[in-house]
């Protein structure tokens, strides 16, 4: 089942993806959550941050997975994923660190990190919602466009589009990250739901490609089509491809 929610600015699409969100907090407290970093869901993560602290939301008995994490940042790296998660939500909610996990990005042995995490994820029990942005080239988490889709955690050498994309977070081309450890496109699967969210024109081809177009692991995102439970919360331009092809399928 996929549900295309449209906004009208990124703002109110953080609103609405936090609205997915709370729905779950509220019916399961102890909710376990799949989180991804990127531009794309800090709206959301505002939201919730600004909700919690009004006290209409908790985040104590949560537990979270992160998607992906760079190799060779410390999570004190102002760019490694830990750092942004600190930032952006564990450190303005009433999550407790401890039910808080990201792959190792300092890890001395890639394959023992790999099991490492996908015993990590293993032992949540399952992930009940799965927050996911989009990459250029149609990449979830770290996972880029493959011959096949990637089971559990695995170590990733990342393409020069993501290269190039992320390199606007970096004072130097050169300082940026040519590996990653990412959770595979098998456990994002597993969530019993996953929350696309995406902002943005650049976004607006891959996003129709992803959504209506052929299910490859050439596209990771196109997988989506076949989970059993979807949301989309977009805002107007990243939809505007979906909008001319298919506009019966998005909801404002
Ligand atoms: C990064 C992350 C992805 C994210 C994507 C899009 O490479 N690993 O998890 O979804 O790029 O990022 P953004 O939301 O900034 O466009």
């Amino acid at each position: 089942m996929l549900k295309i929610i449209a906004s009208e600015t990124v703002k109110e699409n953080g609103q609405r993806a936090a609205e997915v969100v709370t729905e779950l907090l509220r019916s399961k407290p102890t909710a376990v959550l799949g989180l991804a970093t990127g531009s794309s869901p800090i709206e959301m993560y505002t939201e919730l941050a600004r909700m919690c602290d009004k006290g209409e939301i908790s985040f104590k008995n949560v537990k979270s997975v992160n998607l992906d994490e760079y190799v060779g940042l410390s999570p004190e790296h102002d760019q490694s994923y830990a750092y942004f998660m600190r930032n952006n939500l564990f450190d303005k909610v009433d999550i407790d660190l401890k039910n808080t996990n990201l792959p190792n990005g300092l890890a001395e042995d890639p394959v023992a990190e790999c099991k490492r995490y996908d015993a990590v994820v293993e032992s949540m029990g399952g992930i009940d919602l799965q927050v996911l942005g989009i990459g250029l080239n149609g990449h979830i988490g770290f996972n880029e466009p493959a011959d096949e889709f990637t089971e559990g955690t695995g170590l990733v050498e990342l393409t020069q589009s993501t290269i190039d994309a992320n390199s606007r977070f970096f004072a130097d081309k050169s300082l940026v990250p040519t590996k990653a450890f990412s959770m595979g496109v098998g456990q994002i699967m597993s969530a019993d739901k996953i929350l696309l969210i995406a902002t943005g024109t650049a976004k607006a081809q891959i996003l129709e490609k992803a959504l209506f177009g052929e299910v490859t692991p050439r596209v990771p995102a196109s997988v989506l089509q076949t989970a059993k439970d979807v949301v989309v919360c977009a805002d107007r331009a990243a939809l505007s491809v979906i909008l001319e092809k298919h506009p019966e399928c998005v909801k404002f």
